[in-house]
């Protein structure tokens, strides 16, 4: 009754903070945050620190900015690397989507990465907390893919759901509710970025940052070879001179740079899949492998990853966002009934 009374005076959110977005959904809203996971900080002579910016307009400052101010991206590779700033984004971006301070915080449910270790849960249920929620639910992020991609997953069947982020990949096999195999590698879209800065530096000798390395693999990225097709022309430092220069990259180009860590994604299923229990295998065979996170949109990753398998893969609509909207959809679920001891 009285968490009822206290649901219809604050708005339930669904938040999943990323190594590249922080995203959160609103209940009755939809996904009304999607930020950049970085908070621009000002630190004076003194030695206190006061946050200048966070999201999209803190992440443009990387690489531009005078020794007084930094940027902090306080998701690493999935993991939260700095409690503080994640800490301070957090409050950020809640109180952005609230537009002002509620007379109750919200019901938070937030993703966590599949097998956090209970140190760190309670470190993230402490920030949520702290970043003005009510209560936290936190939601293994496997789970939540599924069951934003509207998979059966309380069937006593296989279902495997491959999750590239921008800073990990990972692959699970969810049965029951539950998942029953899990393969991470500290490997997603970041990775793809860097391999094209490495190749613009080793065969055309242009320094590019990494917002420049992402805007070429949003433009020509495939994970499947294209004869001819775009070129584009890209600016950076002359490795040599230092000067300002630009080059002219194509598809092909961009697809031999990104190969080796193609591969290594799609090596990462193909190991989850050998590692998979038979009868489990025999339904993924079947049901196919759903494939989400931004990374799911990179060109031919999904035709790339059939070939390789010789499954269906399936990309949901916004791919993206399916972790944070099956978050929000797992709270909303009775819980399930005890168990009977026998
Ligand atoms: N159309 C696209 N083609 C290729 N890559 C894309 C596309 N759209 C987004 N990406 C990439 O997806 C990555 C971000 O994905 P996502 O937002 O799911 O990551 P995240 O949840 O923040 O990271 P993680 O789950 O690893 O912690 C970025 O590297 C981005 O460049
Ligand atoms: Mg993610």
């Amino acid at each position: 009754m009285l968490q009822s009374m206290l649901g219809a005076l604050s708005a339930d959110l669904a938040i999943d903070m990323g190594t590249s977005h922080t995203r959160i959904y609103v209940r009755g809203r939809g996904v009304v945050c999607c930020q950049a996971s970085a908070v621009a900080i000002h630190e004076d002579g003194g030695g206190r620190r006061r946050v200048l910016c966070v999201g999209d307009a803190a992440r443009d400052m990387l690489g531009r900015t005078p020794p007084d101010i930094r940027v902090v991206q306080p998701v690493r590779d999935g993991v939260i690397a700095d409690f503080d700033v994640a800490e301070a984004m957090l409050r950020h971006l809640v109180l952005q989507v609230q537009g002002r301070r509620l007379w109750v915080g919200p019901r938070a449910a937030v993703c966590i990465p599949y097998g956090t270790p209970d140190m760190e849960r309670r470190a993230l249920r402490e920030s949520a907390e702290a970043s003005g929620a009510r209560e936290v639910v936190l939601v293994e992020q496997p789970l939540a893919c599924a069951v934003g991609a509207e998979l059966p997953v309380e069937d006593a069947r296989g279902h495997m759901v491959v999750d590239v982020g921008g800073g990990t990949t990972t692959v699970a096999v969810l049965s029951l509710g539950g998942v029953v195999h899990h393969h991470r590698i500290k490997l997603g879209g970041t990775h793809l970025d860097q391999a094209i800065a490495h190749y613009l530096r080793e065969h055309h000798g242009l320094l590019v940052g990494p917002r420049t390395a992402e805007e070429v693999k949003l433009h020509l990225g495939g994970a499947l070879p294209r004869v001819g097709g775009e070129a584009l022309e890209v600016r950076g430092r002359a490795q040599d001179s230092g000067w300002p220069r630009a080059t002219v990259i194509d598809g092909e180009q961009v697809f031999h740079a990104m190969a080796e860590p193609v591969r290594l994604i799609i090596d990462a299923v193909l190991s989850a899949l050998e590692h998979t229990p038979p009868d489990l295998a025999s339904d993924v065979a079947e049901s196919g492998i759903v494939l989400t996170g931004g990374g799911a949109a990179l060109r031919d990753l999904d035709r790339a990853l059939g070939e390789a398998t010789g499954l269906p893969v399936v990309v949901p609509d916004a791919p993206h966002c399916t972790a944070v909207v099956g978050a929000a959809a797992l709270v909303d679920r009775p819980a399930p009934a005890p168990a009977v001891a026998v």
